[in-house]
């Protein structure tokens, strides 16, 4: 039969992306976990997810709203990566108890630490609504109609579905709205530190081995969800005890060898899979490239001043490690998307869809569907590239701007909200100043200015700064400005509201700032809105037809933020012609990159007494003690901290990172170069033992094995 013809040739073309690798929902995996059996898995299909009984489900949690954490204890001892724990570790810290710099470990529970806001989120049961939702609904109808049709009926649902006084019911669409979840969730907000080793350790190699491999980090943390003494979620109370767990997940000193079986749990935030490739082509050509070049330029005059002054370093390293991060992350991506030809396979692929749909009798629709998302792109480019402009010069990486659009958003609120959020308001720019310093700002200022006047489209370009001359303005705002001024900054605070604004109206810092802030809301993100407007029902029709034209055996849902599994194997790659990255790492990789006194790959003198002495107790493996490993499973952003179970079910990995090559996998999958990277469980045992000497951690995790 032809069909089958194109569905093979589709198969083949993309079966580097969506076809394959997939991030399942845990209650909709049966195919996934009859591949895993395949592979070797010797846990049960009810391990993985069971709506009435204990599964993984309920020993992994969403970590403080982004990253993934297990628990690993009956006394639900969570662990993390060390770089989602951090702004714990640092919020504990002073200069006579440096957490970041020298570690830190809880002898008893009484030294545990709680941390004010902090929750982790459990998914209790996932419960597919799909034609609850979208019950009454026709194709007919206009998305408006279509909205508040699913509105009506989620509110319906939500009244149904009966859950307990402390759950709530979140209903989710998945592959635009094609299909819809409900997630029975539980947040647990009393949550104390435990342990984490120095920073030298978990943030080994820092920028420089970010995204990359070979890599040699320990980047992982401890924390503990504590209850109430019905083991109910609780704000934090001296009187809490620790969370008696459903589930908890066993630490296996195993290992992995190249070619194990692994399986990924947990949080991923966002991927793209689906799009089409003009889709693909505006992202890389179009809006990449302007993010790449401005971070570009802003970490040039960081590092210019970190490289030769260590206050101004230890100032802006954790700015400086946030805008490198996907700086570094979207060049990966472009490269990636160039390497594995995603484009032009997708090009290749989006005809056989139309050769299909056509034979199928619906190929108007289907060119149609293209059609107009292709020129949604073209008119997208501007109004996009406007948005990505004016955050990134003038938020991300312009400190005193920034600063400006922060006293603006307190600005718009009304008289009483004010006195309720000024205090917060006033903490965090105080952390601003804290991390910045004018030196720095004054130059990013006028490189942030110099490539938005040169770059803004002309159309939503702000004239006040087509004409004014950027040196004189530095000198104004770092001479008399509040934004430059952390000790004219908190006398503004002690005014009342009205005083507070008419002060702001006399400065030509927050003047610009707000200025520019009002072209946002105004003019740039109506725009950008607007324009892209229909994009997502247009998603919808065309995941729809792809459906129908036969070509996917089965659609998995992009990542969303919601709970999913992904599995894979301990491989390597070839990140270049004529050359094979091994799997697995080693401390003795560690003690090669040390270099003494660098911010990036100093070390523990502790640490270099331990290999010196081959002090590696049980943690020895050839010789050496394993520290990270790669594998094939399809992880994302929000995938930190996941938990890399074996085949029997155990955890022997921690999740913290993709490799460069393969990070364009958010929107492309390709097998060969796509890996996601791993903290040895034994790297962490060893690290508590030997670094930590806390042994009574060491005891709760192996007395519950
Ligand atoms: N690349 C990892 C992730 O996306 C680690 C980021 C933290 N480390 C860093 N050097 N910025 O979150
Ligand atoms: N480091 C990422 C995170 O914090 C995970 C790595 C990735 O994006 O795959 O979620």
């Amino acid at each position: 039969m032809k069909l089958t013809g194109y569905f093979y040739a589709f198969f083949i073309l993309l079966t580097a992306s969506a076809q394959q690798n997939r991030m399942w929902i845990p209650s909709e995996a049966q195919t996934a976990y009859e591949k895993m059996v395949q592979n070797g898995a010797r846990f049960k299909s009810s391990d993985l997810y069971h709506p009435e009984k204990p599964s993984f489900n309920d020993a992994i949690v969403q970590f403080n709203g982004g990253c993934t954490a297990e628990i690993i204890s009956p006394q639900s001892l969570l662990l993390t990566n060390h770089h989602c724990g951090y702004g714990a570790i640092q919020s504990h810290s002073t200069l006579t108890h440096n957490y970041v710099e020298d570690g830190f470990w809880a002898y008893s529970k009484s030294e545990e630490l709680p941390n004010p806001g902090m929750y982790v989120t459990f998914v209790r049961r996932i419960i597919n609504l799909t034609d609850r939702v979208l019950k009454g609904v026709t194709e007919d109808m206009s998305p408006k109609e279509r909205q508040s049709r699913i509105d009506k009926n989620i509110a319906k649902i939500k009244k149904e579905i009966k859950i307990k006084p402390w759950q709530s019911l979140e209903i989710k669409p998945f592959l635009y709205g094609n299909k819809y979840y409900g997630f029975v969730k539980e947040n647990y907000k009393d949550i104390r530190l435990v342990g984490a080793p120095p920073s030298s350790i978990g943030k080994f190699g820092a920028d420089s081995d970010n995204w990359m491999w070979p890599r040699h980090s320990g980047d992982f943390s401890l924390f503990r969800i504590y209850a109430d003494k019905n083991n109910r979620p609780a704000e934090y109370s001296p009187d809490n005890v620790p969370y008696k767990p459903e589930k908890y997940l066993k630490v296996s000193m195993e290992g992995v060898r190249e070619g194990d079986l692994i399986v990924i749990y947990g949080f991923p935030g966002r991927t793209r899979q689906y799009l089409p490739s003009f889709a693909i082509a505006h992202i890389t050509q179009n809006v990449n490239p302007v993010n790449i070049e401005i971070r570009q330029r802003a970490l040039d005059i960081m590092d210019k001043f970190m490289r030769t002054n260590d206050t101004l370093k230890l100032k802006y390293t954790s700015i400086y490690a946030r805008v490198s991060n996907y700086w570094k992350k979207w060049k990966g991506e472009n490269q990636g998307i160039a390497k594995s030809k995603a484009i032009s396979k997708k090009q290749k692929a989006e005809a056989l869809f139309l050769q299909s749909a056509s034979e199928k009798g619906f190929g108007k629709e289907a060119r149609e569907v293209l059609d107009k998302m292709r020129k949604i792109y073209q008119d997208l480019k501007d109004p996009e590239i406007a948005k990505d402009i004016l955050v990134e010069t003038m938020y991300i990486n312009n400190d005193w701007i920034r600063r400006g659009f922060i006293l603006d958003a307190l600005v718009r609120q009304a008289d009483t909200k004010f006195k309720e959020n000024k205090k917060r308001y006033l903490n965090r720019l105080t952390g601003e100043f804290r991390k910045t310093d004018n030196r720095v700002s004054k130059e990013l200022f006028i490189e942030m200015m110099k490539y938005y006047k040169e770059n803004m489209p002309p159309a939503f370009r702000n004239n006040r700064i087509v004409q004014m001359n950027f040196d004189e303005m530095a000198e104004e705002i770092e001479k008399k400005s509040v934004l430059a001024d952390s000790i004219k900054m908190k006398k503004l605070f002690d005014l009342d509201y009205e005083e507070f604004v008419k002060s702001l109206k006399n400065d030509s810092g927050y003047n610009l700032a707000h200025s520019l802030i009002t072209d946002y809301y105004n003019n740039i993100l109506p725009a950008y809105q607007q324009t892209g407007a229909g994009l997502n029902e247009l998603m919808r029709k065309y995941i729809k037809m792809l459906q129908e034209a036969g070509l996917y055996q089965e659609m998995v849902p992009d990542a969303n933020g919601t709970l999913r599994l992904s599995f894979g194997k301990v491989y390597g790659y070839e990140p270049r012609d004529g050359m094979y990255y091994e799997p697995i790492s080693t401390l003795d990789g560690v003690i090669e990159k040390y270099i003494p006194g660098d911010y990036e790959f100093d070390l523990p003198a502790k640490l270099l007494e331990i290999y010196k002495n081959k002090d590696f107790g049980n943690y020895r493996t050839n010789g050496s003690v394993p520290v990270n490993f790669l594998g094939t499973a399809h992880t994302t952003g929000g995938n930190s901290g996941s938990p890399a179970l074996n085949a029997e079910g155990e955890l022997v990995g921690l999740n913290f990172d993709r490799v460069w090559e393969g990070t364009m996998s958010d929107l492309f999958y390709d097998p060969k170069i796509c890996r996601n990277i791993m903290v040895d469980l034994r790297y962490v045992m060893f690290i508590i033992d030997k670094m930590g000497n806390a042994q009574n951690i060491l005891r709760e995790i192996q007395s519950s094995q």
